[in-house]
């Protein structure tokens, strides 16, 4: 038979994930990891959840094992709403920050429009950006580009921006950055989707002020409990305007008509009692330990002409190795000497950019690194 016949307009514009590709053939356990997002298993609490999952069951009954409100249920958005010093009407729960970027492509794009974005960009979102047909453009080529917005009135809805601990790249954005930024947006008329699920995980430096707070007229700012609880609960939260969020619910109801409910009751217990935050230190120091050590490890080994970003938080370095050095050709033999990265080309709208990697930190045990880190800079010494 043929299914394609079947499959509508959208389908030819869905794209594989190449993270997720490089997951799928490799065993985790025999190799040395760089690739994935993957929080480390000794920051779950393991330990907490039994007795979080007894108190669900004992406290809410049945009702956190029946269909919940679209929204989310009122407990957990009142301690997130409680945690960021936002109204409870401006949150909205997600299944996962990944449906926070979908819904908010679904509400707003058409096929055709842009989305301003830096590049290299975070692979999930660009995706979902894809999938709904648009187009994808760096902000500074936009606004600076009075032409192209003359020829394009009204493509554009919004700016994606990662501000803090970016995916790929472990950048953050100072506070003039974000200024400018939100100037541009209000000069514009512009949404902003501030994706920030790695706000938490900060190992150095001073917080800065998140975009929502400095526009919150015009912010979608996009939570998530993967990296500060465990990514097997799919939730996330979504700030913003009551009229945008209004739609995101109605969007919702034909997703998945509602969060899912035992989670989020575990997620509310979790966050209530003091354990997530104690749990966050734990997690926030294991993670300061392997950003230290991965940086170490590249400045012992690495060949001269590679050079890397020094993240103040989150879950990667990102690599740029002498012009010549291509990642998606060594892929094979990095991998076939036990040592997995994701090329930086695969981050990029045009596939540009073959001499960078981005490493993750998170995942790899600090016994491992070094090995890893060694093969890795052996394979790129031969090539350098
Ligand atoms: C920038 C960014 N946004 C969103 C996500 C999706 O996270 P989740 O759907 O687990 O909340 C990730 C995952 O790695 C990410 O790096």
């Amino acid at each position: 038979m043929d299914y394609k016949k079947y499959f509508s307009e959208d389908v030819p514009s869905f794209m594989r994930s190449p993270v997720r590709e490089i997951f799928s053939k490799v065993n985790l356990e025999e190799i040395c990891s760089f690739a994935g997002g993957y929080p480390a298993a000794v920051t779950f609490p393991t330990d907490v959840i039994p007795g979080l999952a007894g108190k669900v069951l004992q406290k809410y009954g049945a009702k956190a094992l029946q269909y919940g409100p679209t929204q989310g249920v009122p407990e957990l958005r009142q301690e997130i709403a409680k945690r960021y010093e936002v109204p409870v009407s401006q949150v909205q729960i997600t299944t996962s920050s990944q449906q926070g970027i979908d819904v908010c492509s679904r509400i707003l794009l058409d096929p055709g429009d842009i989305v301003l974005a830096n590049n290299p960009v975070y692979l999930g979102a660009l995706q979902s950006f894809k999938a709904y047909r648009a187009r994808i453009l760096p902000l500074t080529y936009y606004y600076n580009n009075a032409d192209f917005r003359k020829d394009n009135p009204g493509k554009v809805k919004f700016i994606y921006v990662i501000p803090d601990f970016n995916n790929p790249t472990g950048e953050t954005m100072n506070l003039r950055e974000r200024e400018a930024l939100v100037g541009i947006a209000r000069e514009l008329d512009l949404i902003i989707v501030e994706d920030s699920p790695y706000r938490e995980l900060r190992y150095s430096g001073q917080e800065i002020t998140p975009i929502r707070e400095l526009a919150p007229e015009r912010t979608l700012h996009l939570g998530s409990f993967s990296k500060i609880f465990a990514p097997g609960f799919r939730l996330g939260w979504i700030i913003g305007p009551e009229p945008l969020l209004e739609q995101i619910y109605v969007c919702k109801q034909c997703l998945d008509l509602c969060p899912p409910v035992f989670d989020q009751y575990l997620a509310t217990e979790f966050l209530c009692g003091g354990a997530l935050d104690r749990n966050l230190n734990k997690t926030i120091e294991e993670y300061r330990q392997r950003r230290d050590l991965m940086v170490s490890l590249l400045e012992k080994y690495m060949p001269s002409g590679v050079s890397w970003t020094h993240p103040q938080g989150g879950l990667f370095i990102w690599l740029t190795l002498p012009e010549h050095i291509d990642t998606v050709a060594l892929y094979e033999k990095s991998l076939a000497a036990g040592v997995a990265y994701v090329a930086g080309s695969f981050f990029y709208v045009d596939g540009s950019h073959r001499n960078t990697m981005r490493l993750n930190f998170s995942y790899i045990e600090r016994a491992k690194m070094e090995k890893g880190i060694k093969i890795l800079a052996d394979i790129l010494r031969s090539d350098v």
